[in-house]
């Protein structure tokens, strides 16, 4: 089976008139299709800076990625739009919502790239909106209206709206209180029980452990992922009572060959 997402020897070094900050060394890590993965690590370990390039939103300074088998160098401006608008859904560390829009139009946004009719967007985003339980009477609210957990879960719809094969998360539950968490991440195992592929980073080990497989990134090196044979999961209760997940103690070069 191909990997959906394929990242060999990846570096990443932001310059600056400071100097050079090389913040991921030689990542590699690849994702099977319908695959559910955590990525775990301390703050400023990388994990976003990783999300972005998983995302197309940010190129490697050095080493590959292909994306359903799609050498992302070789993409142009417009085709990386095309493979993001179609293949990825992000669902934000702080959101990205514009809170002057209503919730609904925020959800809709990502259809304006894609050649989705108009009349087909509203449905849509009602039924990525419905996916993550988000009361109707909230619809027509203005994103500054909504709680934290409702910010993510108009996020989260965001990200489904154009029903992508990929969906890209980078601490969906950071902001939740638990019952909203575990709400969330139901919405998450949804979507892989509906042939998604799914990466998520977490800070939180129980959420790292109702993942497939959880990867860990410290100091922008990863080391390999402790595979966890499938983990029930249930709304409630579930998460706190999960087996830790043994993460070895020494570097390797990638999570998977
Ligand atoms: N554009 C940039 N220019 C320079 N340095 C950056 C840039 N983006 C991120 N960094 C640095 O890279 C490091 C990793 O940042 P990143 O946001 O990937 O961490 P993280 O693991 O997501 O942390 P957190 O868990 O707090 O979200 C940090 O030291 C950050 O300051
Ligand atoms: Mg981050």
């Amino acid at each position: 089976m191909r990997p959906v997402i394929d990242i060999r020897n990846v570096h990443r070094i932001f310059e600056s008139e400071a100097g050079c900050a090389h913040i991921l060394h030689n990542v590699s890590l690849a994702v099977d299709p319908g695959e559910f993965v955590a990525i775990t690590g301390p703050s400023g370990s990388g994990k976003s800076t990783l999300m972005n390039i998983l995302g197309c939103l940010d190129k490697p300074t050095a080493g590959d990625y292909y994306l359903q088998g799609l050498n992302v160098a070789e993409l142009d401006d417009d085709e990386l739009t095309e493979v993001r608008a179609l293949s990825i859904g992000f669902v934000f560390q702080s959101f990205n919502l514009l809170p002057r829009l209503s919730v609904i139009e925020n959800v809709m946004l990502p259809l304006s790239y894609t050649n989705v009719p108009r009349s087909q967007r509203e449905m849509r985003a009602v039924h990525a909106l419905q996916a993550v339980t988000l009361p109707v009477d909230h619809w027509d609210h203005r994103i500054s209206e909504l709680s934290g957990g409702q910010m993510q879960r108009v996020a989260i719809a965001r990200a489904l709206v154009n029903d992508p094969p990929i969906i890209l998360a980078d601490e969906p539950t950071g902001n939740l209180d638990s019952a909203t968490g575990a709400l969330v991440m139901e919405t998450f195992h949804k979507l892989q029980e509906r042939g998604k592929t799914v990466v998520l980073i977490t800070h939180d080990p129980g959420i790292a452990a109702e993942a497939d497989r959880a990867v860990t990134i410290r100091d922008g090196r990863i080391h390999d992922g402790a595979y966890i044979t499938h983990v029930p999961y249930t709304l409630h209760g579930a998460v706190s009572s999960l087996p830790a997940i043994d993460v070895p103690s020494t570097p390797s070069k990638g999570a998977k060959a």
